[in-house]
């Protein structure tokens, strides 16, 4: 498989082919999910949560991400790589996102996810603007956005109502239009991601956001059945069923690609 690439990324949208992403935190997983088919790798800062053993992805920081995200690039091939800014890397200015963003692009990853909070402000779309202008590809992760669990009171379903629903519709647009080039929808109504990702233009990963969104994304240790904490609804155990590791990772990326996963009760 060739590397991929944004324009290739941008195609699987218009061409309605699911987009499969995983997260993964070393070299050894980066090999064989590159292997198994997996079109993006995400350095998330669940590995706070999966690897640290914290109670939150606030610990987190960027000298993890840019450790974990060296480790991936060692093992990877061909995927995208995708690394998440940690809390307290970007909220400040523009400017420390733009650095943050710039040590993550140096340890390899080729694009950036930054978390936003709903709500009416503009330091979400300025910072996007920001680094996109910079030649920081973007992917702007909204809905809920663990990193503001404090704010928003618990990791609860976002866009319920008809208000929020509206300000995340109007949230996509802006995100597009600073030069975000995807979004990352987590725990949405599923009726809601499917019409944000018909009208915005660009690519849109769900997670707890029903299956109309262009593409998919896991925590690894969730979906391989490792973590032992309580599992949220959206996730499938892949372990069930496949004989080994990479036979898990092949099912999950057969069952986006062919839009089995998820399945309505994994959605909301
Ligand atoms: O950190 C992470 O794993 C994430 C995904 C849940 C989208 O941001
Ligand atoms: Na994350």
């Amino acid at each position: 498989r060739k590397p991929i690439t944004l324009a290739q990324l941008q195609a699987m949208y218009k061409q309605g082919e699911k987009i499969a992403m995983l997260t993964c935190y070393d070299a050894s997983f980066a090999a064989l999910l590159d292997q198994c088919g997996v079109d993006i790798l995400l350095i998330g800062d669940s590995l706070g949560n999966v690897i640290q053993g914290q109670a939150s992805t606030l610990p987190v920081t960027l000298e993890h991400i840019v450790y974990h995200t060296q480790c991936v690039v060692r093992g990877n091939r061909s995927a995208w790589v995708l690394a998440d800014l940690p809390w307290n890397s970007y909220q400040e200015s523009p400017a420390q996102a733009y650095a943050s963003s710039a040590a993550l692009m140096a340890a390899g990853a080729h694009m950036i996810k930054i978390e936003g909070l709903d709500q009416r402000s503009s330091w979400f779309t300025d910072t996007i603007a920001f680094l996109a202008e910079r030649g920081v590809p973007v992917c702007a992760h909204m809905g809920l956005t663990p990193q503001f669990v404090h704010a928003l009171g618990g990791y609860r379903v976002q866009g319920k109502d008809e208000a929020s629903a509206a300000h995340l519709k109007q949230q996509a647009r802006a995100a597009r239009d600073a030069g975000a080039a995807m979004l990352l929808y987590e725990m949405v109504p599923a009726a809601l991601a499917a019409e944000i990702t018909a009208e915005v233009g660009i690519p849109t990963i769900g997670i707890g956001a029903g299956a109309d969104c262009s593409g998919q994304v896991l925590v690894l240790h969730d979906m391989l059945n490792v973590f032992p904490g309580r599992k949220a609804r959206f996730v499938r155990n892949f372990m069930e069923g496949a004989d080994s590791i990479q036979a898990a990772v092949a099912a999950y990326v057969r069952a986006v690609k062919d839009g089995s996963f998820p399945a309505p009760e994994h959605a909301y």
